[in-house]
């Protein structure tokens, strides 16, 4: 199959271009590298053992996106290029609008134009917002809380009314629940530009040496030992799960939306603990307030994804802390070493 993977050189996408190449895919990678190293498709390319395309470009860029489509022609695209920090959002939200919503509608328009009528997208369990129930399931209401989490809602309807004018359509909406872990070679994995924001890149980095300590946003939940609890979900059981949706895509028609989790929760103590058996060294944290906007708990129902697309995860904590620390420990800077 011939897939265009926007955003492909970024965390997640460069590990669903490696397994969509270890399957005998062919790929094209279509990113302006704004929150991403060349390096990583170096890496990958090393990896699979095969060569596929590259093209420098902006989603926002009708022209760009024109040019990659004519030479490609793919069969396929798996979205998953955008801006993605909640705190930055809530400061430029125009930005957010623009490179998100904008960069979509530009990306289905050429679609269009060239006759692609495949789309795998990266949603967010942000989606849902403040719990009416858990686990969520894809029915729960959407209420995202923050200008990113709507600029996910938003694309999501707008690809709902794309597949609706266009019969020959079908779109696959991935709401990814907590993504972490990296490749078990250590070649490739999460590489935040700034201080991290989410809890596994900033345990690693204090891991490491870079960071000096953990802040535990909170003891208070209503949890098991009051700490917030998430679905963690392994970053190659996620590239597992593009793979099987953009097969889903071929077989069917219309729009579905699939929660990506594993449906178990981990504390933030219990990662803490996990992370410092995995890398036989502790991680000095301090419990401090809560952070503004984050809920106790967060879970996926998993059933429509095992059911649609015969995904269920298969990796653990343990295994998602281990390859962190892989990567982490072969790259203490990340590509730039
Ligand atoms: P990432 O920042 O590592 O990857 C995004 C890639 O898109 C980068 O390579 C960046 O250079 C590229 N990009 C950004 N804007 C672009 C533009 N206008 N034109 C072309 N390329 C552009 O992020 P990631 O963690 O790999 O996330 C991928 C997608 O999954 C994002 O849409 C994100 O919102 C979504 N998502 C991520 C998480 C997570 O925790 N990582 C959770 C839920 C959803
Ligand atoms: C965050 C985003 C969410 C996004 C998700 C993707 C916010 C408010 N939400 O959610 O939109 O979809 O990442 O992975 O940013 N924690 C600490 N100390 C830290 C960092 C985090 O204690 O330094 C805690 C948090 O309070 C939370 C848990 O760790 O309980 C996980 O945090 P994080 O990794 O940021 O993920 P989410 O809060 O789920």
């Amino acid at each position: 199959m011939r897939v265009l993977l926007t955003g492909g050189a970024g965390y997640i996408g460069s590990h669903t271009l490696l397994q969509l190449l270890q399957k005998e895919n062919e790929a094209l990678v279509f990113d302006n590298f704004s929150n991403s190293s060349p390096e990583a498709l170096r890496r990958v390319k090393q990896l699979a053992n095969r060569d596929f395309a590259i093209c420098d470009g902006d989603i926002r860029d009708a022209d760009s996106l024109d040019e990659a489509f004519r030479d490609f022609r793919p069969e396929a695209v798996i979205h998953f290029a955008g801006l993605k920090a909640v705190g930055e959002s809530n400061e430029k939200p125009l930005e957010y609008y623009g490179q998100n919503v904008s960069g979509t509608i530009a990306l289905l328009g050429a679609m269009q134009r060239h006759g692609c009528a495949r789309i795998v997208f990266s949603s967010s369990a942000t989606v849902y917002g403040e719990s009416k129930y858990l686990p969520y399931d894809e029915d729960h209401p959407l209420q995202p809380t923050n200008p990113y989490g709507r600029t996910k809602y938003f694309i999501e309807e707008i690809i709902r009314d794309w597949v609706t004018s266009w019969p020959a359509a079908s779109a696959v909406l991935l709401r990814y629940f907590n993504p972490v872990g990296a490749h078990p070679s250590g070649r490739i994995g999460e590489d935040p530009q700034a201080i991290p924001n989410n809890l596994v890149p900033y345990i690693s980095q204090v891991a490491v040496g870079r960071l000096a300590q953990l802040s535990v946003y909170g003891d208070d939940y209503d949890t098991r030992d009051g700490t917030g609890e998430r679905d963690y979900v392994h970053v190659d059981d996620l590239a597992a799960a593009h793979l099987a949706a953009v097969q889903f895509s071929a077989r069917t028609r219309g729009c579905e939306a699939i929660n990506i989790g594993t449906g178990r929760g981990a504390t933030v103590l219990e990662m803490v603990r996990a992370f410092e058996k995995a890398a036989d060294r502790p991680v000095p944290l301090r419990i401090t307030a809560r952070r503004d906007g984050d809920v106790a708990r967060s879970l996926a129902a998993t059933a429509k994804a095992k059911q649609l697309l015969n995904w269920e995860a298969q990796y653990d904590i343990d295994d998602m802390c281990q390859s962190t620390w892989h990567w982490q420990s072969s790259n203490p800077n990340g590509y730039t070493d």
